[in-house]
């Protein structure tokens, strides 16, 4: 049994973010100012959308672009059952409602059937989750909402590098939005990002972001002299700093090689556990679709003699942290008891969360970290 115990999500920060950090800590400006913009144009190019703007969660930017779309009260938005709560609450933090839908067996995304089915004279939006890193069907989900006139909001906090059909899922959506929390293939600690080629929407989305001032605190204090601002609305506090871009801006250059390390790290497990009770995470056999590999759940299949809480408890005892996600939004107290939801509403998304439970995949991992995780996960069935 390995001596420390293995930290599930644990990031790779490499010594250039140490050192723009401190750049930044010495430079006297730590709040939103000239990094966050160059974070905010470099994501953009390596998204290949024109407009990005840098928030403080993705949480926030998804609150933001459903407001910048003009969704809000009375209105609809479907989501996928299967997604972290915060999808749900920025639906409801906007003042709208949010429409659970079920995923698909074959890669875990929305089902786009059960997205058709679900649309109401109230839909306004629907909000695709490419879970783990796998893009979810972009093309059946612009046909519906080009039919319905929806707007296509994508969640992408697992996927700042996946593709389909050989391009950047921002592509794809009419705003999408990021995650950088600690866990993520890119961190900043916190933060998140939107990302349009809607100039307008982006523009709105930064206005929204600090207050409803016209001008951010960089523009007021900078070398430039002064700047007087207004507040065209009561907006939220929202915005990056300079000190959470220093990580982006290095954890962005290092996003390519880590994916190759957390491939290698995917094909290693794969290996290891194709011959054990579980369903393997679904892998694209189109090369035309990038998986970001975010996250590498593994299933226990039906009729295996164990638990997945059993196998998280066996990992523990040997010093290996594991995560769940998700648990089906509709079993959460919450949206049972506000939206009616019952226990079977969702069969595919709940059994995938009651089943799975998702390995460390960090491109921190040593290999010996990797040897521990795969030495504990066969010992289950020992
Ligand atoms: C699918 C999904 N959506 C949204 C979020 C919210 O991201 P943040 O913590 O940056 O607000 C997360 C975070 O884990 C997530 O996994």
């Amino acid at each position: 049994m390995r001596s420390d115990f293995l930290v599930y999500g644990s990031p790779q920060i490499g010594q250039e973010e140490i050192d723009e950090v401190l750049d930044t800590i010495h430079s006297g400006w730590l709040g939103t100012g000239p990094k966050t913009q160059r974070f905010e144009k470099e994501f953009a190019t390596y998204q290949g959308i024109e407009n990005a703007v840098a928030v403080s969660s993705c949480t926030a930017a998804i609150h933001l672009a459903l407001l910048a779309a003009g969704v809000g009260k009375g209105d609809e938005v479907i989501i996928p059952a299967l997604t972290f709560c915060a999808t749900a609450n920025a639906v409801i933090h906007a003042g709208a409602r949010p429409v659970f839908a079920d995923i698909r067996e074959e890669d875990l995304t929305i089902d786009p059937f059960d997205v058709e089915r679900k649309i109401s004279s109230k839909t306004r939006a629907v909000i695709p989750v490419h879970l783990y890193g796998y893009p979810a069907d972009m093309a059946s989900l612009r046909s519906i909402a080009s039919k319905h006139n929806l707007h296509l909001i994508q969640d992408a906090a697992h996927a700042a590098e996946s593709e389909y059909r050989g391009k950047k899922m921002a592509t794809y959506g009419d705003i999408t939005t990021y995650s950088f929390y600690i866990t993520k293939n890119l961190t900043t600690v916190e933060g998140g990002m939107v990302v349009t080629s809607n100039r307008e929407w982006a523009d709105k989305i930064k206005v929204f972001a600090l207050h409803g001032m016209s001008q951010d605190a960089w523009s007021r204090y900078s070398d430039r002299g002064y700047k007087h601002y207004q507040v065209s609305m009561p907006g939220y506090k929202y915005n990056m700093t300079d000190i959470q871009a220093s990580f982006g801006l290095h954890q962005l250059n290092r996003l390519e090689t880590s994916l190759l390390r957390r491939d290698e790290i995917w094909n290693r497990y794969d290996e290891a556990f194709c011959t054990l009770p579980f369903i393997l995470p679904p892998s694209p056999s189109d090369s035309t679709i990038r998986h970001a590999k975010h996250i590498y759940a593994l299933r226990v299949a039906n009729g295996a003699s164990i638990s997945r809480d059993e196998c998280m408890e066996r990992l523990y005892s040997q010093n290996i942290g594991s995560a769940v996600h998700y648990t089906s939004l509709h079993l959460h107290p919450y949206y049972t008891d506000e939206f009616g939801y019952r226990k079977g509403d969702f069969p595919v998304a709940e059994n995938v969360g009651e089943t799975t439970f998702s390995l460390p995949l960090s491109a921190k991992l040593t290999d010996s970290d990797v040897n521990d995780v795969i030495q504990a996960v066969c010992g289950i069935f020992k």
